[in-house]
């Protein structure tokens, strides 16, 4: 539009009379100075954050967190690997990815067998041809008091949330060292460290602190070969996870707790995975995003 009023502004121009000359020539400067300023917003900062044409896996994309953060890099370009243990909930979130034109692909995975995220990798490699970006957020919680906790309750939990975040970490950052670029971000959380109350859980816990320090030894074994490991740690977030039974009479002690005085919804953990997924935080590896209402304040 600007264009074509700077062309009539032109031909007027030609044509003026000395009495308009001047004014038409401000209109003019005033039109460029418009045109400059509106080029230097889509050429500049938040151009970077865009992520066209890169493909990016999501663990745990069948609700939750994993669900807006699908969403998230979908709306930011990607096309999305919705990967989870639940093959309905997998296919519901590629189905809304496809509903807003976002190329997509569900699949079933349960991270804690290795031959599953290798499969993961072949069928993702196999439709998209490469991943950039690897978000592994899938992860399974529990409640017990530490003195009766079953090795069973450790082997399921460990087997998840720490050996099968290790698994897709591997099999994925293989793939990006050998294309040279790469950018994996693993949800970890704030129990990972700090220890919150009432609840016990302190095989979650612990897991969760694996996540953290496994995430900053993969970034620094993998600096400067173009792949970057980060994790974020969310608070509470308001998420089927914490609406389970066993959770339910700790909420109201968790909202005391936070700062903010609430549960985080799904959508605020979206913005530090974009960052941390995008060309401007090239520098960024190793680190621990805490998005938590201020609860680890206190
Ligand atoms: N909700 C919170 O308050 C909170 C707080 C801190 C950290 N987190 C972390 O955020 C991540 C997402 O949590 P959420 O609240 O969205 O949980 P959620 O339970 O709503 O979703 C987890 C998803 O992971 C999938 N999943 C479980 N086991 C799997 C396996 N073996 N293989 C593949 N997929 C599997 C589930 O089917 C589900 O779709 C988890 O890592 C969790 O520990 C959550």
């Amino acid at each position: 539009m600007d264009d074509e009023i700077q062309k009539l502004v032109q031909s007027a121009l030609d044509k003026a009379p000395s009495t308009v000359e001047a004014e038409l020539k401000q209109i003019q400067e005033l039109l460029l100075k418009r045109k400059n300023t509106e080029d230097l917003y889509s050429n500049g900062v938040l151009s970077k954050f865009r992520l066209d044409g890169q493909v990016a896996l999501v663990t745990g994309s069948g609700q939750g967190i994993g669900r807006s953060l699908a969403h998230a890099l979908g709306e930011a370009g990607c096309s999305v690997v919705v990967a989870d243990i639940n093959q309905t909930t997998a296919t519901h979130v590629a189905a809304e990815l496809g509903a807003k034109g976002i190329p997509n692909l569900a699949v079933k995975v349960d991270i804690s067998q290795k031959s599953d995220v290798d499969e993961m990798m072949r069928i993702t490699l196999e439709k998209f041809g490469q991943l950039h970006i690897a978000c592994n957020n899938a992860a399974i919680s529990s409640q017990s008091d530490a003195e009766f906790t079953e090795e069973a309750e450790w082997d399921s939990i460990f087997g998840v949330d720490l050996k099968g975040t290790f698994h897709c970490c591997q099999v994925e950052g293989k793939h990006m060292l050998e294309k040279g670029y790469g950018r994996i971000i693993n949800t970890a959380s704030i129990i990972g460290s700090i220890v919150t109350r009432p609840n016990r859980q302190s095989v979650y816990n612990t897991s969760k602190a694996g996540v953290i320090h496994m995430t900053k030894s993969l970034a620094a074994e993998w600096a400067g070969r173009g792949v970057t490991v980060n994790c974020i740690s969310p608070g509470y977030v308001d998420t089927d996870l914490i609406r389970t039974e066993k959770y339910l009479p700790f909420r109201t002690q968790w909202v005391k707790d936070t700062p903010m005085g609430r549960l985080g919804d799904v959508e605020e953990m979206t913005g530090a995975v974009i960052y941390l997924a995008s060309s401007l935080s090239s520098f960024t590896t190793g680190s621990d995003i805490i998005i938590d209402g201020g609860y680890t304040l206190w």
